[in-house]
């Protein structure tokens, strides 16, 4: 393909990828949280807080278009056990088409346990959250940072990025305290300015 046809296509995806997210927002707004996909930096911010390239499974929860998967696969070695779960169908189905060589379930974090059960997963390495945790209630709060505790290994370790906005929502200091209850580390890493909003990466480790 030519270099030109590569850069028309990457755009008509970019832009594909922007009404995809906006028409799920206005669906859905408290679950999908975001009016456009995080930036390649951020997405690059995140994927390299993690031990990507030592693990041998990885999970990434809430996909969405694919954004931060773009920075994940390149970082896998080969025969790497890559499974996201993704909860709204529409962008469910976007993602499977992009990746069709990788596993995607649709269904919640809430219940990540069982997901991994079925799926043949003991234990999980690296958990990418895309997840709008802040906005999540208490319930699907405690659910979703249970079942990640539950499938990672020792020493495993979930990032997720967080918006300044969502720092000041109710449902933030909630989701921070349970950080501390499931994980022995929890990190704050630097803010990503090249992305919309501006957003923090948060790595923990169990
Ligand atoms: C802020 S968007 C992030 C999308 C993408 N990861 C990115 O960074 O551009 C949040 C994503 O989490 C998904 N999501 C929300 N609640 C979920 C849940 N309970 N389980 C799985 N995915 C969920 C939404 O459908 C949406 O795709």
């Amino acid at each position: 393909m030519s270099k030109t046809k590569e850069v028309r296509n990457a755009e008509t995806k970019s832009v594909e990828d922007y009404k995809l997210i906006l028409r799920e927002f206005a669906r859905d707004p408290f679950s999908v949280a975001t009016v456009c996909p995080s930036s390649p930096f951020l997405a690059r911010h995140l994927a390299s807080s993690l031990a990507l390239s030592d693990a041998k499974v990885v999970v990434e929860l809430g996909p969405g278009t694919g954004a931060l998967t773009e920075a994940v696969l390149p970082r896998l070695r080969p025969g790497v056990r890559f499974l996201a779960v993704e909860r709204n169908p529409a962008l469910c189905a976007a993602w499977r088409k992009r990746y069709p060589k990788y596993d995607v379930i649709e269904g919640s974090v809430a219940d990540l346990a069982e997901i991994c059960k079925d799926q043949g997963i003991d234990s999980v390495d690296c958990v990418v959250s895309g997840l709008p945790w802040p906005s999540f209630d208490a319930e699907l709060q405690e659910a979703g940072l249970s079942g990640v505790h539950r499938v990672l290994s020792s020493g495993g370790q979930m990032a997720s990025f967080g918006y300044h906005i969502g720092l000041l929502m109710p449902g933030s200091q909630r989701y921070y305290k349970l950080l501390a209850k499931y994980f022995s580390t929890v990190e704050r890493l630097r803010w990503e300015w090249r992305n919309l909003p501006p957003a923090f990466v948060t790595r923990c480790t169990k």
